[in-house]
């Protein structure tokens, strides 16, 4: 399908539905909005989770020439919460249930030339016949159309998709494209025809077929054919190609489709997952697609940099926990080289007949839509912790392995000796909590399986509610959080009966009042709401070889009454220094090395043991920790005595932002001391304005969250050149207002 037209601009957006609002010109006149949208933008916290449950409407008027009534128009969704009904010029077209699936329509026959209207009647409530509702569950799914509409314009016979399907041996790949071919005429006889071009553009491969395309849908396999001398897609290296397909009937283009391709051979394995032949650990996130305020409806940008983030902070995985996510995030974890694991949407719950319908549509959806991703290593065909259903999942499996044969499925569940359907054993193993003097992280395979053979096994989720922190807890809480994630990660990496692990979760999320800290939020994340890292997301980071980037980030705010009169040690580093020479009172007290309490980890967390004897008898001192590499200091973190609010720190996201769609900016703003080191406890209110067009996303007044806060600015779409500045103010401590300039760009 090309030349796909952007439909997010200009949309009427009015709570409520009425047969009223059909009619012709209903809208005409009335204020517009632009997608991603939701239905009712939220506080951080503290608001009820029924806010969003509601119907809505959303009306686009365009306008088509007599030329492309012609031609068969097809209008795309890439996800609208949750159930919605479409309507084309005041007839009923068709309707679609599922809140993070593509749908597709033909309006062809609905459409006219000059002013068309086309309404969606969407409905959030949290319907018990589509899933993951019917029962309790732990996050918000909030509502509207918070993905992309695209439109398209065809000629008779279109390629409404293409799996890209080959076999792999070492460079050479035998490929045998499948392309789903629509043809609303008779059958005629036809040419399919692809280009298979690098990263540089330049053409690697080409290959066409002549073929009868029938009247109607069709699958057409084309002929196995060899591509040899490919760069492989790797996590290191992740090597992308595009494929640019053609179909023409006698030498006339008929419509052309382009997907981006990997090659690369994934193998789930009872040792463990091999890529490309080589051992590869997954040490993985689960990312829930939320952000504060306006729930699920961010677009590109911000899905993008949640991937850079997982990325930066060392993480070669990801799971899309619980639902399929946006293509744009997709298409940054196949450009990093993060392993993707992508499931449909359930919690724990299943539901009658219609629920289950819609299961199996989901399973479709998520593969048909995602199939061509590299990054993608497994399909999610359970319900997230749902009881067994031999029944239901015989068929999700079934439809997975049909659909792609070359995938594994796996399916999370909390269950121990379940029906074993899948090839990989997914399973939430909380166990760090529940054992006896914390000595013991992560069930052994078997003791999951029940099975007295080894099977695929991976661990899908850790910590979580298990250990909730939030950023401006005791450090007590926030290093004993870290010293967990670090022995998880050390079980995860020595472990042979495991393909890797997910730690629950990346960021902290919305969620119902059943679940959380009571104010609709779920601490679980390594990073805030914001993306804000806390102490935990740096000892993953601090994994990394020192060759890369050097870490060192002492786990404390270095205050001698933080840790319930305790001192300040022992505190843990994270870091990938050799050591680390910590300075109290004014001096030395001592060098110390990588702890071995973490054993296998490559940079284990160095923990400061000092006995602080002399404590009260001693002024207290600024302080210092050195790190060191190859005998030489690399690296200083400075801790004040006097610590006291010196600087507003702001980091832009970019400098440049697009007038042509909603796109955004991430702005992070950190209270720092005179050593730059955040307020963790500042609750000092920030101000927030925008000029030009430009609009702040959440409140303009706001306070920080452990000494930091982000927010996002987003563009006013005109479509045209111009400057923007972004002004931020820390409310009466006499620190100058910040003006940060944004350029808008066509
Ligand atoms: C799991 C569940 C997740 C999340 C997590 C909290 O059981 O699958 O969605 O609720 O618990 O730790």
């Amino acid at each position: 399908m090309e030349n796909r037209r952007n439909w997010n601009l200009n949309w009427h957006f009015t709570e409520g539905f009425s047969e009223e609002m059909l009619k012709e010109g209903h809208f005409s006149g009335a204020p517009l909005i632009h997608l991603p949208h939701t239905v009712k933008e939220l506080p951080y916290n503290y608001f009820s989770h029924d806010a969003t449950q509601m119907i809505s409407t959303y009306a686009k008027e365009f306008e088509l020439s007599a030329e492309e009534t012609e031609k068969r128009a097809v209008v795309e969704f890439e996800g609208v919460m949750t159930y919605y009904d479409l309507f084309v010029n005041g007839s009923f077209v068709g309707s679609h249930k599922g809140g993070y699936s593509r749908s597709r329509f033909e309006i062809t026959d609905f459409v006219r030339p000059g002013n068309n209207t086309m309404v969606l009647m969407v409905d959030s409530h949290e319907r018990e016949d589509i899933p993951p509702f019917g029962f309790v569950i732990d996050y918000l799914t909030y509502g509207g159309i918070y993905r992309d509409v695209n439109f398209y314009s065809l000629n008779k016979a279109f390629i409404s998709d293409l799996y890209f399907r080959y076999d792999l041996e070492e460079t050479t790949a035998s490929a045998y494209p499948e392309f789903v071919v629509d043809n609303s005429g008779a059958a005629f006889d036809g040419t399919l025809r692809y280009v298979l071009t690098d990263r540089e553009g330049s053409t690697v491969f080409e290959a066409e077929q002549d073929l009868t395309v029938p009247a109607g849908i069709s699958h057409f396999t084309m002929e196995k054919k060899e591509i040899p001398g490919l760069k492989l897609w790797d996590t290191d290296e992740p090597n992308l190609y595009t494929v640019h397909a053609d179909l023409s009937e006698n030498g006339n283009r008929m419509d052309g489709h382009e997907v981006r391709v990997g090659f690369r051979t994934m193998a789930c394995k009872p040792d463990g997952f091999y890529l490309n032949g080589r051992y590869t650990k997954i040490v993985g996130m689960d990312r829930h697609q939320s952000y504060p305020y306006v729930g699920y409806a961010m677009g590109k940008r911000a899905q993008r940099a949640d991937a850079d983030l997982l990325k930066q902070y060392n993480f070669n995985g990801v799971r899309t926990s619980h639902y399929m996510q946006s293509r744009y995030f997709l298409d940054r974890c196949d450009e990093l080289g993060l392993l993707v694991f992508e499931e449909i949407p359930g919690w724990g719950h299943i539901g009658g007949e219609e629920f289950k319908k819609v299961v199996l549509q989901d399973v479709r959806a998520m593969i048909e839509t995602d199939f061509n991703h590299p990054s993608i290593f497994l399909w999610g065909v359970r319900l997230n912790e749902s009881m067994d259903d031999d029944e239901l999942y015989t068929k999700t499996n079934a439809i997975a392995h049909e659909l792609d044969p070359s995938r594994c499925t796996g399916g999370v569940r909390y269950l121990q000796g379940s029906s074993f359907l899948e090839d990989v054993y997914t399973y939430n193993d909380f166990c760090h909590a529940d054992d006896p003097g914390l000595d013991h992280v992560q069930l052994d395979q078997h003791e999951v399986t029940k099975l007295p053979y080894p099977v695929p096994y991976m661990v899908t989720e850790y910590m979580g509610h298990t250990y909730p922190v939030k950023p401006f807890d005791n450090e007590k809480k926030l290093d004993e959080h870290t010293r967990r994630h670090a022995r998880i990660l050390a079980r995860t990496l020595a472990r042979r009966d495991a393909l890797g692990s997910f730690g629950w979760c990346a960021f902290d999320y919305n969620t119902h009042g059943d679940c959380g800290s009571g104010d609709k939020i779920c601490y679980h994340g390594i990073f805030d709401m914001f993306r804000i890292p806390k102490y935990a997301a740096w000892m993953y980071r601090s994994q990394k070889s020192p060759e890369e980037e050097i870490i060192l980030q002492p786990v404390t705010n270095f205050a001698r009454g933080e840790k319930d009169l305790d001192g300040i040690t022992p505190f843990l580093v994270a870091t990938n220094c050799d050591y680390i020479e910590v300075y109290m009172y004014g001096e030395s007290v001592g060098i110390y090395y990588p702890s071995d309490k973490f054993f296998g980890l490559p940079h284990p967390p160095i923990e400061v043991t000092f006995n602080d004897k002399t404590f009260w008898n001693r002024p207290w001192q600024d302080g210092k920790v050195i790190g060191y590499l190859n005998g030489k200091p690399v690296a200083e973190y400075r801790y004040a005595r006097d610590a006291y609010l010196a600087e507003l720190r702001v980091l832009q996201e970019t400098k440049v932002i697009s007038s042509s769609e909603v796109d955004t900016c991430r702005f992070e703003v950190t209270f720092a001391d005179q050593y730059g080191n955040p307020c963790n406890f500042i609750n000092t209110p920030l101000h927030f304005s925008a000029e030009g067009d430009l609009e702040i996303i959440g409140p303009s007044y706001v306070s920080p969250v452990g000494g930091h806060i982000a927010f996002w600015v987003r563009s006013i779409p005109t479509g045209k050149k111009g400057t923007g500045t972004v002004h931020i103010t820390a409310l009466e401590t006499g620190m100058p207002e910040q003006v940060l300039k944004l350029e808008l760009e066509p």
